[in-house]
């Protein structure tokens, strides 16, 4: 044996992985979930040893199986979950151009004086922004599509449908809910939920009022022997401990991955996140028409303005504005390129890999776990 192979080998023993049980249930090295809309990042977590949730909730319907297929190639027998967000009250079906033509003349108008006055060029792709609604036809088949992958674990956010939380459970995967508070929490136990995602006001996306570190015990309280995992504002190896050092069984995070060069975040997105700290993110209703923390720029200030309208509900809001978010993200818009990002944005210094991330947080965990021991053997009791 070589020198490396032998202090790889010491490093090994060092480093004990910490696993809980929905590690074993899940069939993964590390209780690290990765949520992420990027299917290269999607796999370079569970390559990792976490478990990766695919987002599909803004993505184009009719590419969704191609994108499903391509990443379950790609992962072979590695374990992943899939992600859906089902708000209710949101149209049977609907076509953009006619909620666009239904749209308030004051909403319409605010926006194009918004897109004149910062010179928005208009998109040139077409992207979920510009060319969907979210309707009770578009989340058919996104369920349909979900329900008939390899997906382990099926995730929902905002809404709870029993019909899939039944049917994905009688296929053998196991189901997990983002809940914000005790009565999201209910809810989801009672309609049968496995795994309760306590996602607390820290997170990036749509988050309720309570913080994490308020949100989990009590979660955990509540869940019986169901797993809980906490979520938001993590970032560090150091909170994954305190997560489970909280009851919860694993940490999932969703910020992070977009410092990954596997997230192929726009420069003008990461070179913002970079120079972000925590207070720099913002919960606004201007991304979606729900409260979504997001990291700020002049567009989403633009709406806090005394003259701004109120944002109209989703899914009215994007059709109004969904082609300025396209259009940021696809001409690399540093004065208003913004995307949803939690407090967790303190972790983001630069462009890094997955195996780097996730090296990190393990190589953290163990380091806060050693510092915890050091404390008990050190310290006198009293
Ligand atoms: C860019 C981005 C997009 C997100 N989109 C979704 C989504 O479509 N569905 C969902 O359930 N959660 C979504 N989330 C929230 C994550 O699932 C996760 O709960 C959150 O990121 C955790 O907090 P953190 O961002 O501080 O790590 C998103 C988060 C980010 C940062």
């Amino acid at each position: 044996m070589g020198p490396r192979d032998q202090a790889g080998r010491h490093r090994a023993e060092l480093i004990r992985p910490m696993r809980t049980p929905i590690c074993e249930t899940l069939g993964i090295r590390h209780p690290i979930f990765g949520f992420s809309h990027s299917p290269d990042v999607v796999v370079a977590i569970a390559e990792a040893g976490g478990f990766p949730i695919l987002g599909l909730a803004r993505e184009l319907p009719h590419e969704i199986p191609g994108i499903i297929a391509d990443v379950e190639t790609r992962l072979q027998s590695l374990p992943y979950g899939i992600d859906l967000m089902l708000p209710s009250r949101v149209p049977e079906a609907a076509s953009i151009e006619t909620v666009q033509q239904s749209l308030p003349a004051a909403h319409v108008a605010y926006v194009q004086g918004l897109r004149e006055r910062f010179g928005v060029a208009p998109p040139t792709k077409p992207s979920f922004f510009t060319t969907q609604v979210r309707s009770e036809a578009m989340f058919e088949d996104q369920i349909r599509a979900v329900l008939d992958s390899n997906a382990l674990g099926v995730a929902t956010a905002i809404g709870l449908r029993s019909e899939l939380i039944d049917e994905a459970r009688r296929r053998g995967k196991v189901t997990f809910s983002l809940i914000g508070s005790v009565r999201h929490a209910r809810k989801a136990l009672d309609m049968g939920v496995d795994v309760l995602v306590a996602q607390g006001y820290d997170a990036g996306g749509h988050t309720g009022p309570v913080g994490t570190m308020s949100l989990v015990p009590q979660i955990v309280a509540m869940a019986g022997h169901r797993p809980v995992l906490a979520a938001g504002g993590i970032a560090t190896g150091a909170q994954v401990l305190a997560s489970l050092a909280m009851g919860a069984q694993g940490a999932w995070l969703g910020t992070l991955w977009m410092a990954a060069k596997e997230n192929h975040t726009p420069s003008a997105l990461m070179q913002r996140l970079v120079a972000s700290g925590s207070e720099d993110t913002v919960i606004t209703r201007a991304h979606s028409g729900k409260p979504c923390r997001v990291v700020r720029s002049d567009w989403i200030d633009a709406w806090g303005e005394p003259n701004a309208p109120a944002a109209l509900d989703m899914p009215l809001q994007q059709a109004l504005a969904g082609d300025v978010f396209a259009s940021i993200h696809e001409h690399n818009d540093r004065r208003l390129i913004y995307e949803a990002a939690g407090q967790s944005v303190f972790g983001i210094r630069g462009e890094t890999t997955v195996a780097q991330q996730m090296a990190t947080l393990v190589h953290e965990l163990d380091g806060a776990w050693q510092n915890l021991n050091t404390f008990a053997r050190t310290t006198t009791p009293v």
